[in-house]
């Protein structure tokens, strides 16, 4: 069989954008040499010192893991050295990263929006753990970049993707014509293309929730997850339950058998958990061009105003007719 390698399929692909002069295809391969160091790292994590804790806190509050940092700083190093990024906002950093005043990427054009180890309460129990990315144009070249700039609308993107340190490595990416997926082959080092035009079954039969949050749910989700649980053939009911608690997982599962994950408001999170700019984004992005659906409960995620780098959201995500379905019931409960 030959094999397709990223590299060989992005530049096969510049050819879809007339006007393109290569450095979204230089910035995509960036980010997958990124990939490949972090992938190196969470393989060898047990033997390498790279477990547990920082020791610091980022801005969500969160303890940082030492992968987290280790992987945020082998993206930020791989975007600054390929120049063809102005600005990096990041799950780890408060404040965005300006790197236009960089030499190397004054001219970038690109922002890029990361979450660079997502999963961060699975590394230490090598349970499949992921990265990631989000991309927009800059809207201006010819003045410093502003927040206006950083914080567009999710269907302004123009690229996102994901990579998944699994049993085995993927990066699943979209430029806005359908998603394609690819296999880390270690032999070569090489991402290879494995799972073209990546499709979400329009239904499906697995739901995904962190259930222990149960009480605290809005009712109309409640009300879904027991619709999920009550027995009925003609729907495949009830559905089975899967819940890994690394996003990136869940989804990548959802995306490749159908079904739905849904990370609601509750009590201790009234905005939701997830944040917009660096999961719900790009995450509803693939699912989107794979033929699925994200909403927040009220409105498209990809039609969201962002107001700040790390607003968060209530999301409902995976297979177009089970996101309906709880649309039904939100709309059933107003
Ligand atoms: P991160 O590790 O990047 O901070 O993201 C964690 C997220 C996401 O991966 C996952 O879906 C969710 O947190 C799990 O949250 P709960 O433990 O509250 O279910
Ligand atoms: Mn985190
Ligand atoms: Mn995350
Ligand atoms: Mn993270």
């Amino acid at each position: 069989m030959s094999l397709k390698t990223l590299g060989q399929f992005i530049i096969e692909k510049q050819n879809d954008f007339p006007y393109a002069k290569g450095e979204l295809s230089r910035l995509l391969r960036d980010i997958g040499i990124a990939a490949k160091i972090i992938n190196r790292e969470v393989n060898k994590a047990g033997l390498a010192d790279i477990l547990g804790e920082y020791g610091a806190e980022n801005i969500q509050g969160e303890a940082q893991k030492k992968l987290d940092v280790y992987a945020d700083e082998q993206f930020i190093e791989a975007l600054t050295k390929g120049g063809e990024c102005c600005y990096v906002a990041s799950e780890e950093h408060e404040g965005g990263i300006d790197l236009s005043r960089h030499s190397v990427s004054k001219n970038g054009k690109y922002i890029v929006c990361i979450d660079p180890l997502d999963g961060s309460s699975n590394i230490d129990l090598n349970v499949s753990v992921g990265s990631i990315f989000s991309i927009y144009r800059r809207k201006h070249t010819d003045r410093p970049i502003t927040m206006d700039e950083v914080l567009q609308y999710g269907s302004e993107q123009v690229a996102a993707g994901y990579v998944i340190y699994g049993s085995s490595t993927m990066l699943v990416y979209s430029t806005g014509k359908g998603v394609n997926g690819f296999t880390l082959d270690p032999s070569i080092g090489e991402f290879c293309l494995s799972h073209p035009e990546m499709q979400i079954p329009l239904d499906g039969k697995t739901y995904s929730v962190n259930e222990g949050n149960y009480l605290k749910f809005p009712q109309y989700i409640k009300d879904y997850i027991k619709y999920c649980q009550m027995e009925d053939s003609e729907t495949n009911r009830p559905y089975t339950s899967r819940y890994i608690g690394s996003m990136v997982a869940d989804l990548h599962r959802t995306l490749i058998i159908g079904g739905i994950f849904l990370y609601p408001e509750t009590q201790s999170y009234p905005q939701g958990k997830l944040r917009l700019l660096y999961e719900c984004n790009p995450l509803a992005f693939i699912i989107e061009q794979a033929g699925g659906k994200a909403v927040s409960g009220v409105e498209r995620i990809l039609e969201i105003k962002p107001t700040h780098l790390h607003q968060r959201t209530s999301i409902v995500i995976g297979s177009k007719h089970m996101v309906e379905k709880v649309e039904e019931f939100y709309a059933g409960h107003e």
